[in-house]
């Protein structure tokens, strides 16, 4: 008899586990599963499939498909409601194709397996092997082994939100989502500390350190005898910190509505506010809307006044958080400020404009600035000096004078000058105080900023090496987004007709260059002229005449110009117009300060966040040409003469969709660019960035 070894064994019964579980899959998909998950049973990731169901229905498990994307996680939600609400949710930061499996399985838990078997996420380290699984009409999963031991339970590894007869102990966190709709890790978090404190406090991301807490539950006891022990939402939904001593300390309200009748749940929200809330179990003329209880802090904005001063607060850095009437924090940036990542209104906001003593030149603050006056503003802990006594109008008028001071705060008698970045920022219509905020009147000057930045940034070294870092970084960044975003791909929009693409006749153009005087620069497209204009923003355009074009597809040219003009990103260099007359084809962009070549060849060399925010802007730039755009945009010359950047060091991309331009009447050597779909094109594409950029480094890199 053939000896196996145990573990093949198991092996051979767990395969045939998979075949059978397959066999059974229409069936085992549809069961009324009452609570119980038996191991083998799965759920798909797909628009329709079915969860698992709580006895009572109460609860839900199964996927939650991502808004605007074709992603899915793991999630446990009131079933009987009308909205949608989620209270449990996993693998956030990894989340599931379609046709991943969420499935319990003996040797591995509850685990969650892409569709090529990678494993997603899994719940926890399994010391036996599982057995069954439960969803309880608390909203809690559990699985347990063969004796029923608990292995893991969902309570455990709370998401955002805790629910009735859940347990936090020390140590223990409840993390906010991203935003709204983004349930990647987000800036807050409610814990139970070490020292018996329940508290609220931001963290950094992505390092995860945390900051000072905003609001806490002061169980917090130097003797230790009496502090918090553990967060207890108990099932008539109090929930409260119970000290050493057993003693309650509340956080819901006295009296609450009675939970035999009413689901009630505590989320922190991706706004930092951490509410309790209610809702009641039969939804007969209930609009789904959830009754607020209790929100904490109670206010968000004044409470966000952090000692230390570390972290942006509430809202990032340079923003200003304000109340709004459900009691939740608005975050705005002041005047001349905008934020550092659109898509965070949370966020940190950047100043439009430089400011400080060197950029000043001995001009009066006066000539360059004006203030904008904010009542009850502060930014509590971004002081360098206070002038006491001091009047309104010399705290107005020193700060506008001191080429070190950013913003005051007069109050009473008292003046607080204050430096970037202005933290902690709030709104609170108690106080009576005054902020004034210095603004750099009109445009700022790009030439200025230029220095400045690359001073602060001359430290470092540079070669050519650091341009195939920066584009080979770009590339991997692009490849990862495009990554991502292969799945959401959307359809395009067809039929966009033209732009604001200007045609200009070719008198017109020797006019703007000057009888093509001034070259800027020559590239295998064609040679290009600077041009005045006024379309342009800055009244300067860049004039590319094409010089080894084609003949007989002035049809194609004009599609292609389209193609190009319909493009608008901010990473991408705008094309204005273009000239189509006989021979002479030219096209006509906007012209910007400088090149990535110049940057990082000249003599001062730019810093690495730099660096990384111009490769974060290429990458964006051509996941947009190569994903996003109505047509897809192969470049095929990526390189640092290519790149442009404006005032701020946007990264610009330039002559992009010349290559198909081109080589429109060469058709043996552009099938593969033309190609638009499928992963070999992408990669052939990705090649095509890759490689020309390479060997222009290598050759003329400098
Ligand atoms: C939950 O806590 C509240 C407040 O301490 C208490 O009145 C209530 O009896 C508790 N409920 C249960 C089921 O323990």
């Amino acid at each position: 008899m053939p000896c196996f070894h145990h573990k093949t064994i198991m092996f051979f019964k767990w395969h045939l586990l998979c075949v059978l579980s397959l066999l059974l899959q229409p069936c085992l998909a549809t069961a009324q599963n009452n609570g119980t998950v038996r191991v083998g049973q799965y759920i798909s990731a797909a628009d329709n499939s079915q969860p698992w169901f709580s006895p009572s229905r109460d609860f839900a498990f199964g996927f939650h498909k991502l808004d605007n994307k074709d992603l899915f996680l793991p999630a446990i939600w009131y079933y009987k409601i009308p909205s949608k609400t989620i209270v449990w949710y996993a693998s956030a930061d990894n989340p599931a194709p379609r046709g991943s499996r969420l499935q319990l399985t003996a040797d591995r838990g509850l685990v969650l397996d892409g569709p090529d078997g990678q494993e997603l996420w899994k719940s926890g380290i399994t010391m036996s092997a599982a057995a069954s699984g439960f969803l309880y009409d608390e909203g809690n999963f559990l699985v347990a082994d063969a004796n029923s031991e608990m292995l893991w339970q969902s309570f455990d590894e709370p998401a955002d939100t805790l629910l009735p007869s859940q347990i936090m102990e020390r140590d223990g966190v409840v993390s906010s989502k991203r935003s709204q709709t983004d349930f990647s890790r987000g800036r807050f978090q409610f814990r139970l500390l070490q020292d018996g404190n329940a508290v609220l406090n931001t963290i950094n991301l992505p390092s995860g350190t945390a900051y000072d807490a905003y609001f806490w539950s002061n169980t917090y006891d130097q003797n230790r005898s009496n502090a918090g022990l553990r967060v207890v939402f108990n099932e008539s939904g109090y929930l409260y910190v119970v000290r050493e001593n057993n003693q309650r300390v509340l956080l819901t309200p006295e009296t609450i509505v009675p939970s035999q009748e009413n689901y009630h749940r505590a989320t922190l929200n991706f706004d930092g506010s951490f509410v309790l809330y209610t809702h009641p179990k039969n939804t007969n003329g209930n609009n789904g809307i959830w009754s607020v209880i209790r929100t904490m802090p109670d206010n968000i904005c004044v409470n966000n006044d952090i000692r230390e001063g570390l972290g942006g607060g509430i809202c990032g850095h340079n923003s200003i958080c304000t109340l709004n009437s459900l009691r939740r924090p608005n975050c705005t940036c002041p005047k001349g400020f905008s934020l550092l990542d659109p898509d965070d209104p949370y966020g940190n906001c950047k100043p439009d404009f430089i400011q400080g003593c060197e950029e000043d030149e001995g001009k009066s603050g006066e000539d360059l600035y004006y203030i904008e006056e904010l009542k009850s503003t502060d930014w509590p802990t971004s002081d360098f000096e206070r002038l006491t006594p001091s009047s309104r109008e010399d705290c107005e008028s020193s700060c506008l004078k001191d080429c070190l001071c950013s913003a005051s705060v007069f109050r009473i008698d008292t003046c607080w000058k204050k430096k970037l970045p202005l933290s902690y920022g709030k709104m609170d219509p108690d106080d009576g105080g005054t902020a004034f905020i210095k603004i750099r009147k009109g445009e700022a000057n790009g030439k200025k900023k230029r220095n400045i930045i690359i001073l602060v940034g001359s430290v470092l070294l540079g070669s050519s090496m650091f341009v195939n870092l920066i584009l080979g970084a770009a590339t991997c960044l692009g490849l990862l987004i495009v990554n991502q975003k292969k799945l959401t791909r959307t359809q395009p929009h067809e039929g966009v007709s033209h732009m604001n693409l200007r045609c200009f006749t070719y008198k017109e153009l020797v006019e703007a260059t000057h009888g093509f005087k001034e070259e800027l620069g020559r590239g295998a497209f064609g040679t290009v002229y600077k041009g005045f204009m006024d379309i342009a923003p800055n009244n300067l355009v860049a004039v590319k005449k094409l010089d080894r074009v084609f003949h007989d597809c002035e049809k194609e040219f004009k599609a292609e110009v389209n193609v190009i003009g319909q493009t608008h990103h901010r990473n991408l260099v705008q094309l204005l117009g273009f000239c189509d007359e006989g021979k002479n084809r030219l096209i006509v962009y906007e012209l910007l300060s400088g090149t990535l070549a110049s940057f990082l060849f000249g003599d001062c060399k730019p810093n690495w966040k730099l660096r990384t925010d111009i490769a974060m802007g290429i990458a964006r730039g051509l996941l947009y040409l190569h994903e996003e755009c109505c047509t897809q945009i192969i470049h095929c010359d990526i390189k640092p003469q290519n790149i442009l950047l404006d005032d701020y060091y946007n990264a610009r991309i330039s002559d992009f969709g010349l290559a198909k331009l081109l080589t429109l009447d060469q058709s043996h050597t552009s099938t593969a660019i033309r190609g638009t779909k499928g992963k070999d094109d992408w990669i052939f594409s990705l090649k095509m960035i890759l490689m020309p950029s390479m060997t222009l480094i290598s050759c003329r890199g400098l």
